[in-house]
């Protein structure tokens, strides 16, 4: 997938004219390692401003494919929402908003994810959920979108429409239901996972009364992923309906320590029901302390049963990821190692414009029992 970015913060200028903007922007992939070329060298962009009366411009938001202005939708990413539309089957382009605070662009793009479709219970409806996520206009690891997230969140908001298929990934068994994301980012799978919990429960049949989402990442994921909290907070505050409650919170997590098992108070308080990740498994370097992690996670959740060392307690971890090298492989070797069991839950091929076929993969991990 290609994302608009913004290389330096856009400015607004006065002209007799009236007011003109200025934006300096790259099309380019998640890891920014390529940019867009298409082959006959044209690509139709649409920018918009729009004015919110107090500031002199409000946001403004460029976007590469023709969807409602400034939001990537569900039908967008996912090949069998795409329908016949040529366009969206060429790739996609994920638009960004830029918002200006008295003139001044303030440091962030700003990416809508529509996921409004899926199962709305008794209430036909088809509610639009729309979650706004926050990330550096400069560039960074943890303060980006990455596709595995884009299209996992999505493959989710669309999996409530069918009962059979939410329960395949997101099994709700009980009135409460607590997910713990590690290397969150700015957020968008946990995020998203606290935004359609409601609807998968209905979806299943499940009276959830109340969910947990913890997103931990080192100290530099930070001041975005609590910003993204407060954005999704507002936007789910509108959303909620009944009396479930969805507790959201950020606490740091570095996988050196928590392969030892030294967690911080949140991400120790709880035995998670889902342990959740998108795009952490790039590094190989890092898949000891990762996979480590885990493991810790499923011992400090016997410790909270009281149950230390006995089989019947499960883990369970979703985990997505766009494989980028061969070398990724050796995450199923440390894994198998210490007693996980996977499996591929969905393969889904990524929209790309001009550029060698991708996919993102979604693995359920198990320990303690068998994933069926
Ligand atoms: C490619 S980003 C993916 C972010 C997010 N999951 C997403 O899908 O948008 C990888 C994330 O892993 C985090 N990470 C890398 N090494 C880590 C470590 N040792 N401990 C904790 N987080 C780590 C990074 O800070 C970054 O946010």
């Amino acid at each position: 997938m290609h994302y608009i970015r913004l290389l330096r913060p856009a400015k607004i200028q006065s002209s007799a004219g009236g007011l003109v903007a200025s934006l300096l922007f790259t099309i380019t992939t998640d890891l920014g390692d390529s940019f867009l070329c298409p082959e006959d060298g044209s690509i139709d962009l649409v920018v918009a401003a729009e004015d919110t009366g107090a500031d002199p411009a409000g946001p403004a938001a460029v976007q590469g494919t023709p969807t409602s202005l400034g939001a990537l939708h569900v039908g967008d990413v996912l090949p069998w929402r795409i329908g016949t539309d040529e366009t969206l089957r060429m790739g996609v382009v994920m638009p960004a908003a830029f918002e200006f605070i008295a003139g001044v662009c303030a440091p962030v793009s700003v990416r809508t994810l529509g996921l409004g479709t899926g199962y709305t219970g008794e209430d036909t409806s088809d509610k639009t959920l729309d979650l706004q996520f926050e990330e550096d206009i400069g560039e960074s690891i943890a303060r980006h979108i990455w596709d595995a997230g884009v299209v996992t969140s999505a493959y989710l908001a669309d999996a409530c429409s069918s009962p059979e298929s939410i329960r395949g990934i997101l099994p709700i068994e009980k009135e409460s239901f607590n997910v713990l994301e590690l290397g969150s980012g700015v957020g968008i799978l946990g995020l998203t996972i606290a935004g359609i919990l409601p609807k998968a429960a209905a979806a299943q049949g499940q009276a959830l009364k109340n969910a947990r989402v913890l997103l931990t990442d080192l100290e530099e994921a930070e001041e975005r992923a609590r910003s993204n909290i407060a954005r999704a907070e507002s936007t789910l505050a509108r959303d909620l309906t009944g009396d479930i409650s969805v507790t959201i919170e950020y606490e740091s997590l570095g996988w050196d320590e928590g392969r030892e098992g030294r967690f911080g108070s949140l991400a120790a308080a709880t035995p998670w029901d889902l342990v959740v990740l998108s795009d952490c498994t790039y590094n190989v370097d890092s898949l000891p302390a990762l996979v480590g992690t885990l493991s810790a996670l499923h011992t400090a959740k016997e410790r909270h049963l009281d149950l230390e060392g006995n089989s019947s307690v499960k883990s369970a971890v979703l985990l997505a990821t766009k494989p980028r090298h061969s070398s990724e492989e050796a995450l199923f070797e440390l894994l198998r190692d210490q007693s996980w069991a996977y499996k591929v839950v969905k393969e889904i091929p990524l929209p790309k414009i001009g550029e060698d076929d991708e996919v993102v993969q979604i693995y359920l991990l198990g320990k303690g029992g068998h994933i069926d």
